[in-house]
């Protein structure tokens, strides 16, 4: 259960260790489905083609414990894999899916004894669908939804995307984007490339989409979102983008106000992976807007969970302490987990 010196991981990604032929299921090829290859291992498949080696701590809730025990954290945030979204299928095949998975986070964080919590997954490319299922898992137990950053053609300033955000604000469910389905032309087919130079400039474009769009102007403070891997390419480029935003009338026409003055309508995660890079984004955002978030327990994340920001030498100990969990509490609303005090009484 959490405290306030609970040490929480906002970002973290599993798999059940076992979901219905989705193939089958659709009656439609190249569902994503689990090859296990034993002794803990197994593959990630799409269709038959290999997706992603993964092993067990994705499915098996003590493996997981005894590795956040490890790694001295208290309580993790699982979500899916973006792979599981399903916004390029038809829309009620998306929502059959996402009940499957979400279904399954819950029942892991069954079995963690308070220390897991969920982010559920939406059929995105339905909004209808999307906030019928944010209900249906919020009043599950989840505690927020994981979202990709887009969907085909429409950036997270679209209007039904935006819709979607203010009911989850209405909710009261975290956000936390995800960049996923990599613009990529056929020059980053080697080397990870879509993840390494395509994933932070997804999430730079959904940021600063909402921010030109002027979606923030219309969307509630009471909102709590989140992006992941320290917001991608956001923080170092926000200078570029708010230089622009001066001396160029298409860039400000629909934001009435400078770019960098929305850095408090959002937070970010941790996982950049560098002592200058987390300093850089502290200052650009401010210590009460990162989460430590570790992209767990994929060969991408932070490997000892947490030592980006522990051991970060430019942070001051309240800073520390605020996005090692403080900052999570607030926005996962772990702080209200007693009963609910009756109105006027
Ligand atoms: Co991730």
């Amino acid at each position: 259960m959490s405290s306030p010196e609970s040490v929480i991981d906002i970002h973290s990604h599993f798999f059940p260790e076992t979901w219905p032929d989705l193939a089958e299921r659709f009656g439609t090829p190249d569902w994503p489905w689990l090859r296990h290859l034993g002794d803990g291992k197994a593959m990630v498949m799409v269709g038959e083609k290999d997706f992603r080696p993964i092993y067990s701590a994705c499915w098996d809730v003590d493996k997981r414990l005894e590795e956040m025990d490890r790694d001295g954290v208290d309580i993790q945030v699982i979500c899916a894999t973006p792979v599981l979204f399903a916004y390029g299928r038809p829309a009620e095949q998306a929502a059959d899916c996402a009940r499957i998975f979400n279904d399954a986070a819950l029942e892991m964080c069954g079995r963690a004894g308070g220390r897991l919590e969920a982010l559920a997954q939406v059929p995105l490319q339905d909004i209808d669908l999307s906030c019928r299922e944010v209900e249906r898992a919020m009043a599950d137990g989840h505690r927020g939804v994981q979202i990709g950053n887009h969907v085909g053609p429409k950036d997270l300033d679209d209007a039904g995307l935006v819709t979607f955000l203010h009911h989850c604000a209405d909710l009261g469910a975290a956000v936390l984007v995800h960049p996923w389905d990599m613009m990529t032309d056929g020059r980053m087919k080697q080397y990870m490339l879509p993840w390494l130079v395509a994933m932070p400039a997804e999430t730079q474009l959904s940021i600063v989409s909402l921010i030109l769009s002027g979606a923030f102007e219309r969307l509630p403070r009471s909102l709590r979102l989140c992006f992941a891997h320290g917001g991608g390419s956001f923080a170092f480029l926000l200078g570029r983008v708010d230089n622009a935003w001066r001396h160029r009338d298409i860039v400000r026409q629909d934001c009435p106000n400078p770019p960098s003055s929305y850095v408090d309508r959002f937070s970010v995660d941790s996982a950049v992976f560098d002592d200058g890079a987390l300093k850089l984004l502290t200052d650009v955002m401010g210590p009460e807007r990162i989460m430590m978030g570790t992209d767990y327990p994929f060969p991408l994340g932070e490997q000892s969970m947490g030592s980006g920001v522990r051991n970060n030498p430019h942070l001051d100990p309240s800073a520390r302490a605020a996005m090692l969990g403080g900052n999570a509490r607030r926005w996962l609303n772990l702080e209200d987990q007693t009963p609910a005090r009756a109105v006027g009484a």
